[in-house]
């Protein structure tokens, strides 16, 4: 991972407050769905062994996306990772409401979760949605999609699997586009930005970006067979 600086957070730890179902899910339920970090790598066919796929998604907010997608294709295992716990006790509460068996979440920093924890050439999938903007020019050192960690994701992915990025802030979707575009071991799936992909629902953040009448840009990227 070198040239990824860690001392640099790509988010800050909100401290929302939590409803108390958000407190109580994450009280009773952490314990059955949470992984927590460790320098090991997962053994993901152990973790999701009715799963031969594991998508993971980065960043999921109040897992709107997480759980519809996992409710909608329950053949693939869906693994959350996510630092602020209002959002993880909201996901843990819709696991529970939806019976969802392929839902597991670490709690913690996603540069470190795949650095540490995911083997190479393991994912199906990435999801990344709306991925804090950090609009000041000065704060851009702090957007999560940059060189470094692309190709840390790009490394995790099986061959053809694929990344997707979604965003609604115009200048970061030029970054992420021209960024992914410039790394080695992805391919464009699209001749520039995606069209919308149906599978994916809509989340709090895409909402808070159509009303302030945003553009969402899609970016949808595979792992190439090198
Ligand atoms: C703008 S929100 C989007 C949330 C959700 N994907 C949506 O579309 O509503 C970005 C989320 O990414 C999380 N995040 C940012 N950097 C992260 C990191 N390095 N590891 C884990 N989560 C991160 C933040 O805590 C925040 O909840």
């Amino acid at each position: 991972m070198a040239g990824m600086n860690r001392e640099i957070r790509s988010y800050v730890l909100r401290r929302g407050r939590m409803t108390s179902l958000q407190r109580r899910s994450l009280t009773t339920l952490r314990g059955s769905y949470c992984i927590p970090f460790s320098e090991e790598r997962l053994d993901l066919a152990q973790l999701f062994p009715d799963h031969r796929e594991v998508i993971l998604e980065i960043g999921f907010g109040m897992g709107d996306a997480t759980a519809q997608i996992a409710a909608d294709r329950s053949s693939q295992g869906f693994l959350g990772v996510e630092v602020f716990e209002a959002g993880v006790g909201k996901l843990l509460s819709e696991i529970k409401r939806r019976e969802l068996c392929n839902v597991r979440i670490i709690v913690h920093d996603a540069c470190e979760v795949l650095r540490a924890m995911i083997p190479d050439g393991s994912l199906a999938g990435v999801h990344i949605f709306f991925p804090d903007p950090w609009p000041k020019n000065r704060h851009h050192k702090r957007r999560l999609i940059q060189p470094p960690f692309v190709r840390l994701v790009a490394e995790k992915l099986k061959r053809g699997g694929y990344l997707c990025v979604v965003t609604d802030w115009d200048d970061y979707a030029e970054q992420i586009l021209a960024v992914l575009g410039a790394e080695p071991l992805l391919a464009n799936r699209y001749d520039g930005y995606a069209q919308s992909q149906g599978w994916r629902p809509e989340t709090s953040f895409e909402r808070k970006g159509r009303k302030d009448s945003h553009l969402i840009r899609e970016v949808y990227f595979v792992r190439r067979d090198v």
